[in-house]
């Protein structure tokens, strides 16, 4: 028995106990508040695309940033002023300074955008301090972790979201709403990937001495950033709000491009192109659901590729796939006339469904999304973010999302060791997937 199933077990029994601790947590929704304060933690790269969004939005004041590097701190400090708000209290004596700044009484929300092993050790510091604490993705790096955040948000009631941005992009809301419009019927199958060649940014953006990109290719083999394909799937199939993901499989080629990048880009006598990469350059991992869907999640960042938004999906009245940008529903696409019933060709252009059934948020905000990057979204989800807290409203991503979502890294790695065997995924939500509501596409506005 691995200690993945042990420790899920051992909670599960203790469900009486956990279940009335989680539904009090839960049963508090955030006060209603004009004005969100925020302390902002990790002012490197992310950090510059989301402090501007966060100025750009009314009803936020950035009070507090921390971060190891003095000059990565001054930058975001001189952001924010030249933004019109008082400078922010910089917080930078050390790895562990977040602690001071989430111990501050005048903060009603942490962001953290630190490298991926400090994500859940900031996210409990603020929820222990009684914040909300959004983080970047993945929210955690192992099992226990992603336990520890649930816990800590049933215990605390406090809430822990993980910044999916991949969830708004325009083109997984409308999905999501063909779905549940029931143009498309039910979904079986839902595949995406995060396929994005990263040689350059894990070899160059770090000194060799303290590459925390780098670090994780050379130790780990799995799907290690799982969540923003894992995002945009889960909402389409209602995953802990109706559905559970249940177990999976992975498995990983052999690594070869990071060794032929380093060897090419700095010489073979580096040590760069003498170091042993764990991770495979491709990795393909298949989760099962508890209503008997199908997932497939891609993940490679170290072959020389096309950057992909790779979105399908099959439902019981037809599919939608983002690459071919071609939607067949059954009785509407296929035409009674056809001559020839092998002619699968039926498949209509998106146009027309991407008219009628345009996500309400993107409707209604386009015009925002020119402050931030990555086409919008990241200014959609903080958009949704700071709005849900304003509003007294439960954020669309929580606690449980970001558990269940961030596992599948490290429960990826224990499959793609022992052979891709099958490999359970721990139920967060504690049975509560069961009954808690479906997130409605349109009240994501
Ligand atoms: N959602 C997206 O589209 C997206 C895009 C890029 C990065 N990210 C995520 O954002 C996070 C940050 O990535 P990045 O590209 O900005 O990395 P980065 O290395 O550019 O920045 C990280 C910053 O955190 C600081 N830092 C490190 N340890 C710290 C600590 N203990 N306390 C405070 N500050 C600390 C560093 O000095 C640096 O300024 C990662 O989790 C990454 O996966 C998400």
């Amino acid at each position: 028995m691995s200690e993945t199933y042990h420790r899920r077990d051992i909670l599960q029994m203790g469900t009486a106990a956990g279940v009335g601790l989680a539904a009090g947590a839960l049963g508090s929704t955030p006060p209603a508040r004009k004005m969100i304060r925020v302390g902002f933690v990790g002012c490197g790269g992310r950090s510059q695309d989301l402090i501007p969004v966060l100025l750009a939005l009314p009803g936020v004041k950035i009070l507090a940033l921390c971060d190891i590097d003095e000059a990565h701190l001054a930058r975001a400090q001189d952001t924010v002023v030249k933004a019109g708000q008082p400078k922010p209290e910089g917080y930078s004596r050390g790895e562990t300074d977040y602690r001071r700044l989430c111990d501050r009484s005048d903060l009603d929300l942490v962001i953290n955008a630190t490298p991926w092993q400090y994500h859940a050790a900031i996210a409990l510091a603020a929820m222990n301090a009684g914040k909300d604490t959004a983080t970047e993705v993945p929210a955690a790096v192992t099992i226990e972790e992603c336990w520890q955040l649930v816990e800590t948000s049933e215990k605390t009631g406090k809430r822990c979201i993980i910044l999916e941005n991949a969830c708004y992009l325009r083109e997984s809301l409308l999905i999501m709403n063909l779905i549940q419009k029931g143009v498309l019927g039910e979904p079986l199958y839902a595949e995406a990937g995060y396929l994005h060649d990263l040689r350059a940014v894990k070899f160059n953006t770090v000194p060799i001495g303290e590459p925390w990109r780098l670090d994780h290719t050379i130790r780990r083999n799995g799907n290690l950033y799982p969540t923003h394909a894992m995002g945009p799937v889960a909402w389409w199939l209602d995953i802990n709000r109706g559905d559970r993901l249940d177990h999976l499989v992975s498995m990983s080629t052999k690594s070869r491009s990071m060794k032929e990048f380093a060897v090419k880009t700095f010489g073979p006598s580096d040590a760069r192109s003498n170091t042993t990469y764990a991770q495979g350059d491709v990795n393909t991992t298949l989760l099962y659901t508890e209503m008997g869907r199908e997932i497939i999640l891609h993940f490679n960042t170290s072959t020389p590729q096309v950057k992909e938004g790779l979105l399908r999906v099959q439902c019981t009245k037809g599919t939608f796939n983002s690459h071919m940008d071609e939607i067949f529903v059954e009785g509407r696409s296929n035409r009674s006339d056809s001559p020839d019933w092998l002619d699968h060709d039926y498949a209509e252009p998106t146009a027309e469904y991407r008219k009628q059934y345009d996500p309400k948020l993107w409707q209604r905000m386009e015009k925002q999304t020119g402050v931030g990057s990555h086409d919008g979204i990241d200014y959609m989800e903080l958009y949704r973010l700071i709005k849900c807290l304003q509003e007294g409203r439960e954020p669309d991503i929580d606690v449980y999302d970001a558990a269940s979502w961030s596992a599948i890294s490290q429960l990826s790695e224990n499959s793609v060791a022992n052979r891709s065997r099958p490999i359970d995924v721990p139920d967060f939500t504690r049975g509560r997937w069961k009954t808690r509501p479906r997130l409605d596409v349109d009240a994501i506005d």
